[in-house]
């Protein structure tokens, strides 16, 4: 194979998104054949280019038109058309969240290991972010042993109109959360693949609390992980201007990312070992701040896609696999799981016992959700956090 022949479903915000640097050209050795929606008017600028349209994700995998699918339908479906696809012989690509839960996402997970020629991507895009990548080699290099992490990001302010624009947005059937699993999933990618998995955690979330919605839509959670680190992270869709402060501490300092602004203030000494030799009870280690200043990526989606790209015509490694986006995904159930519960909850999550938990909520839902139009919105603005 010398080019990738390359299928999307679900072209909402952001299927229509991934097609419009595809149709630019923008990815190389890969073109765009096919797509699918279940809305038709969809389709239709599409068809009007040549591109094959198929109002069912199913028979667009079953095509013979498409090496490789996208899906980028509503969380629940990229399940069950990551399965179809990578079971028919397609490589795949899951939007995040892989999948609307964890059992789900285990099974997605296990159908790709047992198709290991197979690429299986995630659309983590903030792994390619240069001020991310920063963070990661500062705490690979500088920070020392991990102490605590804050994560306010409260900017992720949503309208009721935003709520409204599609009937399986913040609605347990249809989406099987809220803030968590939605807007902060990124934010959650990052929290475990710069910090690892804590091993047990509370959340603190309120349903509805700024919407008409029966999902959280703002959250305080506790973090901890197995060398006593802590962690606090909250969000919020409902609040204005809103804050979005990540702070890293270590024992050699701390790392904090707001505003496009990235520090680190390096201890001269360990604070730890400083503690423990200081003869002056008000002593405190010397401190330099240090501005870390970082590129930034245009296109971080496109950087992914054309890694998919590659990894499946060269074998070049992902930058994030398929099954990466499992901690994510256990992270934004295991905190609303706990705050269900009233109790803290060890990690690794019973995906089972989560899953039966989201059937019941979806089971007792009585909400009947209003969806109305709304002008078209650019969803690139939404990306830079
Ligand atoms: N990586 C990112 O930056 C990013 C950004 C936004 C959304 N997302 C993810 O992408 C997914 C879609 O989000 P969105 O905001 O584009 O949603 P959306 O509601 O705007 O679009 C979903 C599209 O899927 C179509 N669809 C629904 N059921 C279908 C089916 N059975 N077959 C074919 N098409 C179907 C709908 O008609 C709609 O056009 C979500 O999982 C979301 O989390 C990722």
């Amino acid at each position: 194979m010398s080019k990738v022949r390359l299928g999307i479903v679900g072209l909402g915000n952001i299927g229509k998104f991934h097609t419009g640097y595809l149709l630019e050209g923008k990815i190389a050795r890969c073109e765009l054949t096919a797509v699918s929606d279940a809305h038709a008017p969809n389709l239709e600028p599409f068809a009007a280019r040549g591109i094959a349209t198929f109002a069912r994700g199913e028979d667009l995998i079953h095509s013979g038109q498409i090496d490789a699918l996208v899906v980028a339908t509503p969380h629940f479906l990229h399940t069950a058309l990551g399965i179809e696809a990578i079971e028919s012989g397609l490589h795949a690509m899951i939007e995040k969240p892989i999948s609307a839960h964890k059992a789900d996402a285990e099974r997605l997970c296990a159908v790709a290991r047992a198709h290991p020629r197979q690429v299986f991507a995630g659309m983590f895009q903030l792994r390619v972010e240069p001020r991310y990548l920063e963070i990661r080699r500062l705490i690979a290099e500088e920070l020392g042993r991990l102490v605590r992490v804050n994560w306010i990001i409260t900017d992720w302010f949503r309208t009721a109109a935003y709520y409204a624009s599609s009937g399986w947005r913040a609605t347990w059937k249809g989406e099987g959360g809220g803030v968590l699993l939605n807007q902060c999933l990124h934010q959650l990618d990052m929290l475990q693949w710069l910090c690892g998995m804590p091993a047990k955690a509370r959340g603190f979330c309120q349903l509805g609390q700024f919407h008409d919605i029966e999902v959280e839509d703002s959250v305080t959670c506790y973090l901890e992980w197995s060398n006593g680190a802590t962690g606090v992270f909250i969000s919020s869709t409902g609040e204005a201007p809103g804050t979005n402060r990540f702070e890293i501490i270590g024992t050699r300092g701390k790392v904090v990312l707001e505003n496009d602004r990235l520090t680190f203030t390096r201890n001269a000494a360990d604070m730890i070992e400083f503690s423990q030799t200081a003869t002056s009870g008000f002593a405190k280690p010397e401190s330099e701040l240090v501005e870390i200043a970082f590129a930034s990526e245009a296109n971080a989606h496109a950087v992914l896609m054309q890694n998919f790209v590659d990894a499946i015509l060269d074998g070049t490694p992902l930058v994030a696999p398929g099954e990466a986006g499992l901690g994510s995904v256990e992270l934004a159930n295991v905190l609303l799981y706990s705050s269900l519960l009233g109790q803290t909850v060890e990690l690794p999550l019973d995906g089972t016992a989560w899953e039966t938990k989201l059937n019941e909520l979806i089971a007792s839902s009585t909400r009947v959700k209003k969806v109305i139009a709304v002008q078209a919105e650019d969803i690139a603005k939404s990306f830079r956090k």
